[in-house]
């Protein structure tokens, strides 16, 4: 056979191989069988040696011209592969963008959260701060230097946590914030303090921790007709411009005189807190003179605001973290 017809036969196979391959390894495969240094192309070349000379410059111009030719049919064969697995992927692995993305699940404050800033955003616009203290309080604070004497049966009245092995207690009223405070300052000044307390009491209106808000103001000429203003105006703030606030007569320890206070609700009345004329021993445990000094405070259930606003009939249902509940909000 002449090397032109070896050259030939050589590119016919090679137009069917390189169709057939089926992968990119494959098509290198049969890229070095007709290119490679031992493949077919480059036999023939070697073999021109062996030609006559007048032969020689045709024979290399075809061989030079084949490896060309397979050289593009590679390169095709490649691009289409590449192109066939490329429409694979994108069918296999289908992304619609158009589609509407999952909306984030937006978070939102509890009820008692939301109440508790009001009231401080209310009595803020009076001119209070706003103060804190811990939950765990001592003796002194919570009862002792709020005038409850050692054997008074409020102490047990008020179904108190102690905790273990100290003379600690969990706070069970905002109030000895009052006493926190006042030590602290010079008169005058105002404050409300919102925060947790305890007693161990549970029914569907009690909750062994429940809040409240305290508030106390002390000055030079501070009235009870202060206090009865201040509370009308933040119990209309918190139930609308037609509530209305009932004293009772009561009696706590600290303050002199005390009150109970009921606020309109619907055809009744709902107990709401104390209030009353700050205690003058309260004022000298705090290291205030009382002959130059009076003030009045209060301290409301803070959980009862929230359950009337968002309608919960039960307070267990606000501190369950029942998500079904919270959701509603
Ligand atoms: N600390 C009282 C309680 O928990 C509420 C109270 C009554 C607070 C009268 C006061 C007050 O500041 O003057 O029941």
């Amino acid at each position: 056979m002449s090397a032109a017809a070896d050259l030939d036969a050589l590119l016919a196979e090679a137009r069917t191989v390189i169709q057939d391959a089926g992968s990119a390894q494959e098509l290198a495969e049969v890229r070095s069988r007709f290119l490679g240094k031992k493949g077919s192309v480059a036999s023939v070349l070697r073999a021109i040696g062996t030609l006559a000379p007048e032969e020689r410059g045709a024979v290399g111009q075809a061989a030079n011209q084949a490896k060309a030719e397979i050289e593009a049919l590679v390169k095709a064969r490649k691009g289409a592969l590449e192109s066939a697995a490329e429409s694979q992927n994108l069918s296999e692995h289908h992304l619609d963008v158009s589609l509407p993305g999952a909306a984030p699940t937006r978070g939102h404050l509890h009820p008692i959260t939301l109440v508790e800033r009001d009231m401080c955003e209310f009595f803020k616009g009076l001119g209070y701060s706003v103060e804190d203290g811990p939950e765990v309080e001592s003796d002194w604070n919570n009862f002792g230097a709020l005038n409850f004497p050692e054997d008074h049966p409020a102490r047990d009245l008020q179904d108190t946590f102690f905790v273990e092995g100290s003379t600690n207690v969990l706070r069970t009223h905002t109030s000895p914030v009052q006493i926190r405070a006042m030590s602290e300052r010079e008169p005058p000044f105002r404050f409300i303090v919102p925060g947790r307390v305890y007693r161990y009491d549970l029914d569907p209106t009690h909750y062994p921790m429940f809040h409240q808000i305290e508030g106390f103001c002390v000055g030079e000429d501070v009235s009870l007709g202060d206090l009865k203003g201040t509370l009308y105006a933040f119990a209309r703030h918190l139930f609308g411009e037609q509530a209305e606030l009932r004293f009772r007569a009561h009696f706590f320890p600290f303050t002199e005189p005390s009150a109970e206070m009921d606020v309109s609700w619907g055809e009744g009345w709902l107990e709401w807190g104390g209030c009353g004329m700050i205690h003058p021993r309260v004022l000298l445990n705090c290291g205030i003179d009382p002959d130059r000094f009076q003030g009045f405070a209060f301290g409301m259930a803070l959980d009862r605001a929230a359950m009337i606003r968002s309608g919960i009939p039960n307070i267990q249902l606000l501190f369950d973290g029942d998500v079904r509940v919270l959701e509603q909000f």
